[in-house]
């Protein structure tokens, strides 16, 4: 009834406090699949406008999908592939504003309009994978969904390192 678009401040606040929600749901566990779910989970349903959130991990080779909510995905994705590959290979956050725009996007859920994917890396400096999250409105994803995915992915890999 109401369209109720968070300020600014608010959607950082939001972040604010899912990065503390992950970290205490996180503690102490030291299952990576795990931590990797509910992850996912958390994120998930704690923002609106999302069809599909989840990891892609890097197997040595290519990336290979892990833990996610949302309809089955694209299995395995070469690294330069797709808007992942791109995320995995450059080691850059790639945010889409519109996915058939961007070349060589693989449209796993047709439903999927623009995405964000931040790439996970050990303190060494090796990839983990892909945090991938994609949203059916064209634009869904602006400057602080990146600060704060990134913040929430800095959560998430201070547990696996
Ligand atoms: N859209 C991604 C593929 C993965 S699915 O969105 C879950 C890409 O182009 O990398």
């Amino acid at each position: 009834m109401f369209d109720i678009k968070p300020t600014v401040a608010d959607k950082r606040q939001h972040y604010a406090e899912l990065c503390e929600q992950a970290r205490g749901m996180l503690a102490g566990e030291p299952s990576m699949i795990a931590n990797a779910a509910n992850f996912a989970a958390l994120v998930y349903h704690s923002l609106p406008d999302f069809n599909w959130a989840g990891f892609y991990l890097y197997d040595g080779k290519e990336l290979v999908v892990g833990p996610f909510q949302g309809k089955p995905a694209c299995i395995r994705i070469a690294l330069g592939r797709g808007v992942c590959g791109t995320a995995a290979q450059t080691r850059q956050t790639q945010l889409v504003h519109d996915v058939h725009a961007f070349d060589g996007h693989i449209a796993c859920d047709a439903a999927s309009a623009s995405e964000i994917v931040v790439p996970l890396v050990h303190a060494d400096g090796s990839l983990f994978g892909v945090w991938d999250v994609d949203s059916p409105l064209v634009g869904r994803f602006d400057d602080d969904d990146r600060a704060g995915m990134e913040a929430l992915c800095g959560v998430f890999m201070e547990t696996v390192r």
